[in-house]
């Protein structure tokens, strides 16, 4: 069996971070977010993995590389365009090799990973395994409808669902897929679904299993989401401290610090994670906060928030109204106070950038 990971797309509810940084590698606990599809994986005893890359190919590449970290031997596969999942399925069709494969989107976590599942559909060999999971906004993603258990239809993102069981982004299929994916067309917004591929699946005979999905899952899509997957990762990580603490400090609770970090007069507070490199002085870094490495957080509060490498916060006012909260902010971005005249605020930020001031 294979993997197939996606790792395309433009990620646009996600700007700006995404005009510079491919969306599978923000950071979730400090791993870009692809690592842990590939660690699900490679848990399932999965070793031969195709990427499927768009323009961000190159960084993803230079991130990620051949798989032997993970003991995975992984290789690229460019897809021209985005042009839906199942395009990005028969762009890997000669990869794949008539073999069944699992497809994982990149920006996809499961909890549990995927070993059972995978166990269960090599045990079982339908033409299809999807996995479902009750959401309360079941309009946002592709929504199935079962009857006796059985999927009789999906619908890719249906203004009135007819059920809240939203489908994951992890599939299993057999080379029935790629008859599937040729014979469907376009969708309104001009992709090739796999939600419809899966449909004609269906709609001949073939089977496809579903499986509910207790665990939690997260798609990363979303500033809100990408938080929420911080949030629920950083709460599992555990406690270690190999970064410099002095006696002024306190660290309470679930707190990684890496190895050459420096906390100097300051509070952490988990769940939270800094980052090989990073000094923290004179401030507070509540719970739920990634800090990545290289950063300098002095004189701020922060919490329930991701920084990205080499970010640099400092000296913002101390009052609980001036506390950093539920953002994301990205490499190399400054953040500052400054008593230069005229008393302003100064911007330089990047295309869709979001500022939200008191
Ligand atoms: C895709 C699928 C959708 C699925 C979702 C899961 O949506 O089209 O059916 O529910 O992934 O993450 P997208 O995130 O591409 O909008």
């Amino acid at each position: 069996m294979k993997g197939l990971v996606l790792s395309g797309g433009q990620g646009t509810r996600l700007r700006p971070i995404t005009h510079t940084s491919a969306k599978q590698l923000i950071p979730v606990a400090n791993k870009p977010v692809l690592f842990y599809g590939l660690e699900a994986i490679r848990d399932a005893g999965i070793t031969d993995v195709g990427i499927i890359v768009g323009d961000t190919w190159k960084e993803i590449q230079e991130e990620t590389g051949d798989g032997s970290r993970w003991g995975l031997n992984i290789t690229y596969i460019r897809q021209e365009a985005p042009l839906g999942l199942a395009h990005a399925v028969l762009t890997a069709e000669e990869y794949i090799g008539g073999d069944p494969f699992i497809m994982y989107l990149g920006d996809n976590i499961i909890k549990d990973g995927i070993k059972d599942l995978v166990d269960e559909f090599r045990a079982r060999g339908p033409n299809s395994q999807i996995l479902l999971v009750r959401v309360p906004n079941p309009s946002q993603f592709g929504v199935a409808e079962l009857e006796g258990g059985k999927v009789v239809r999906l619908e890719e993102k249906p203004k009135k669902p007819k059920s809240d069981l939203a489908l994951v982004g992890v599939y299993m299929f057999d080379a029935a897929i790629f008859e599937a994916a040729k014979a469907i067309k376009p969708s309104w917004r001009n992709e090739l679904e796999i939600t419809d591929a899966i449909q004609w699946l269906i709609d001949h005979g073939y089977e496809v299993v579903p499986h509910l999905v207790t665990g939690w899952w997260k798609d990363t899509g979303k500033l809100e989401d990408m938080l929420e997957a911080n949030r629920l990762i950083l709460d599992t990580i555990g406690e270690r401290v190999e970064g410099d603490v002095d006696d002024a400090s306190t660290i309470q609770f679930k707190v990684v610090i890496e190895k050459g970090a420096l906390i100097r007069n300051s509070v952490i507070r988990g769940p939270a994670i800094i980052g090989a490199g990073t000094s923290i002085r004179n401030a507070y870094v509540g719970p739920f906060t990634s800090i990545h490495a290289g950063c300098r957080v002095e004189n701020v509060e922060i919490q329930h928030s991701i920084v990205c490498e080499n970010a640099v916060i400092e000296d913002l006012p101390s009052q609980r109204t001036f506390r950093i909260e539920d953002s994301l902010i990205g490499r190399n971005v400054e953040i500052r106070r400054t008593d230069q005249k005229p008393k302003a605020h100064r911007f330089l930020l990047g295309d869709s950038s979001k500022v939200e001031l008191l």
